[in-house]
Formats: structure tokens, sequence, C-alpha cells
């Protein structure tokens, strides 16, 4: 999907801060480090809009991106993360819980899994989270350029098979681009299936 203009609409640090609700949202999840940001960054082509690290867990908000004012991508703090204050990590589960279960305009979140650590603990946790929320989800499989392709392929139908049918598994990197087509398939699917509002 060609995007015109990609720029920061705002931060929650909060439960319930943040931008009011306006176009529908997509939120980016997953563990501390494994490539939400990055990901971002390759849907919209802006190398620097969501900031990147290499040390895990520096996102402690919900970064709001809007998206030719027509889409608001979430990038929400990663989990499992054992850095920062206790305080920090407790609040955690309210912040980005109460995005995901009350946000009116969400519409679909991207699970981004490391094709090459697959589903553990906290994966199953989120997936079973979102499915009781009844939110559609689909997985980005990413950092498959660090694979083999035949490996790449392998690893993405495993993932396919252990989350089951009816969650999009795309093979992803950010580094080269791949799945991301597909990805804004996906996306674009859950736009045009509306939702209130
Ligand atoms: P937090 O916000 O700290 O939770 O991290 P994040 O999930 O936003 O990860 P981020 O995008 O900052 O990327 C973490 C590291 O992984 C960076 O060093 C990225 O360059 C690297 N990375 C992200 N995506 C890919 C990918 O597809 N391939 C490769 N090889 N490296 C990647
Ligand atoms: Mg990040």
């Amino acid at each position: 999907m060609p995007v015109a203009s990609a720029r920061f609409l705002g931060a929650a640090a909060t439960p319930g801060g943040g931008p009011p609700p306006g176009p529908p949202e997509v939120a980016i999840a997953g563990r501390s480090n494994v490539g939400k940001s990055s990901l971002i960054n390759c849907l919209v082509h802006r190398r620097g809009l969501a900031r990147t690290s290499s040390v895990p867990g520096r996102t402690r908000q919900l970064n709001f991106f809007a998206v030719d004012d027509r889409l608001v991508l979430v990038d929400l703090p990663g989990y499992g993360f054992a850095v920062g204050s206790e305080a920090e990590r407790r609040a955690w589960g309210p912040l980005v819980e109460t995005y995901l279960a009350g946000r009116p305009t969400l519409r679909g979140v991207l699970l981004v899994i490391d094709v090459r650590r697959g589903v553990e603990a906290e994966e199953e946790q989120v997936l079973a989270y979102l499915a009781s929320l009844r939110r559609p989800v689909a997985v980005a499989a990413t950092k498959v350029d660090k694979l083999a392709r035949s490996a790449g392929s392998a690893a993405v139908a495993a993932l396919g098979r252990r989350v089951g049918g009816d969650v999009p598994v795309v093979g992803f990197s950010a580094r080269t681009g791949a799945g991301r087509d597909e990805l804004w398939r996906v996306v674009s699917r859950w736009i045009a299936a509306g939702g209130a509002p």
C-alpha cells in the first residue's frame, strides 16, 4: 500500500491516555526487542518514525502513528523484559489491557513473533487473551532474513500450524521488506470489514 504521509500522533503512558479515538487502529504487539517498531517503519517506509533500539524494553508507553490520516498504527510496549522498576512492570498490564479491551476504534492486532523462537508461554497468553476479547489477530513471523529461505518457510508453516487456521501468519523481515505487502493486505481487510464505530 502506498503511504504518502506518516506522523507521530501522541503517546499513552497511563491507562486510557493518548489521542482520542479517530481513524481505525491496528496495534503491534510482541515481546520486547522483537522488532515491533522496525515493522511499523517498514510498513510506512519511514526509517526513523518509530524509535528502534538494540536495548530491550525501552518503550514503556503506547505510541500512536497516523498513516495518511486514514489509519493509526499503535506501537505497544513489549512484554517479557526484566528491566525497569517494579512499578513500571506492574503498570504494563493495565496500560496495555485497558487499550486492547476498551479501544473502540481498534480493528486488529499484529502479533510480532521472532520466527526463530516461535510461540512461547507469553505468546500463548497474548493469543488467548486476544481471542477472549474477540479481537482479530495476525502473526508477523519476523526476522526471516536470519534464516535460509527453506528454513524460513518451514518455520513460518510450523507457526501457522501452532496458532491455528483462523490466524494469518505472515513471514516478515523489516530488513528486506519480505511480507510487507501481505501484511498490508491483512490490515486492509480489517479496515474494510468495518466495526464499531
Ligand atoms: P522494544 O520497543 O524495545 O520492545 O523493541 P521493538 O520490538 O520495537 O524492536 P525494534 O524494532 O527496536 O528492533 C529491535 C532490534 O531488532 C533492532 O536492533 C532491529 O534492528 C532488529 N530488527 C528488527 N526487525 C528485524 C528484522 O526483520 N531482521 C533483522 N535482522 N533484525 C531486525
Ligand atoms: Mg519499539
